[in-house]
């Protein structure tokens, strides 16, 4: 049974089998850190394309125990997991519910700065709007996500707009862009995107200017959508990845996600744009790197890639 919420031609299918589907997006104005918690607010509007071959499905089912579960890819999940996951849903989900199961895959690798906490947020969100017949719209969805991770509420649009009021807007370009993502780890990130931006936020002596920044390639950004300038879309979004990282360096105690191989995946794609291929990078709270580009290009691009790059590659778009 496929049911298809779409209303728009660009809208995914968002069930599948029983199954809540929740597709992963990756930034190129980037989310980093929250102006306000409650409810959550960033200090920057920013932008993010979805990422329809990375995803997460989830199903909730009736306990068979008489505690609530959570699995990811069969793996029962600890204490701590189920009670972060409960404490988020109990905002949305009546009080008096009975014990239930949620199982959840990720067609991502798990908390690797591949953005599965957003897929697998709007696939929660999803299942529950099922499972408790919560009949939430789209744009209810969209603030329910928010408040479970702040990037997860811009995965129901294809190209998505969160502004520092809180509002999701769709955005439009007439490019067809698509990532491939240059696996340096899949392994879990040692500090999570939220414990890491906070610590930006409070100890960063870069993170004003980050902002600063940011607001202004927003609106950069914006414009170069509407005029479909590729060139600019990816300088932009690269500057912007490296305006983030560089806050984490200057932060107290300094860290980095980036590793010696993230940044040898870097000078291959500016190796490669020299050339003359029309690829940027980015990178998130993690040390992979996704490569930008136009789809019509995906084919040279990924057999050149594929001669300097020997680890796994990740194509993120059909
Ligand atoms: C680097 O959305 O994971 O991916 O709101 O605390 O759950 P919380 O953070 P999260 O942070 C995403 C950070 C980022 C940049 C981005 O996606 O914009």
């Amino acid at each position: 049974c496929i049911k298809n919420s779409g209303r728009t031609k660009r809208e995914r299918i968002f069930i599948m089998d029983g199954y809540s589907l929740g597709y992963a997006n990756i930034a190129l104005v980037k989310y980093w850190g929250k102006k306000s918690k409650d409810p959550v607010l960033p200090y920057n509007p920013n932008i993010s394309l979805r990422l329809d071959n990375l995803l997460s499905k989830t199903k909730i089912e009736k306990s068979l125990s008489n505690e609530d579960e959570f699995y990811i890819n069969d793996e029962k999940q600890g204490p701590e997991e189920v009670n972060k996951m409960i404490k988020f849903i109990s905002k949305f989900t009546p009080v008096d519910r009975e014990k239930i199961c949620i199982k959840s895959y990720n067609t991502v690798p798990t908390a690797a700065g591949l953005s599965s906490s957003s897929s697998g947020t709007m696939a929660l969100v999803l299942a529950c709007n099922e499972y408790f017949k919560l009949n939430k719209s789209t744009q209810e969805m969209v603030e329910i996500a928010k408040e479970g991770s702040g990037s997860s509420c811009r995965s129901f649009y294809k190209l998505a707009a969160w502004l520092e009021d809180g509002s999701v807007e769709e955005l439009s370009c007439e490019l067809d862009f698509s990532m491939m993502v240059l696996v340096v780890n899949e392994d879990r990130k040692k500090i999570s995107s939220r414990v890491a931006m906070e610590q930006c936020v409070q100890t960063s002596t870069t993170f004003a200017s980050w902002v600063e920044k940011a607001k202004k390639d927003f609106v950069l950004m914006k414009e170069a959508l509407k005029e479909a300038d590729f060139e600019k879309i990816g300088e932009i979004t690269e500057s912007n990845a490296l305006a983030m990282h560089e806050t984490t360096t200057t932060s107290s105690p300094s860290f980095t996600f980036l590793t010696e191989e993230s940044h040898r995946a870097m000078d291959i794609v500016k190796q490669l744009r020299s050339q003359g291929y029309r690829c940027y990078f980015t990178m998130d709270a993690g040390p992979n790197v996704k490569v930008l580009y136009l789809k019509e290009d995906q084919d040279k691009l990924y057999e050149e890639i594929s001669k300097l790059w020997n680890k796994k590659i990740i194509l993120c778009m059909e």
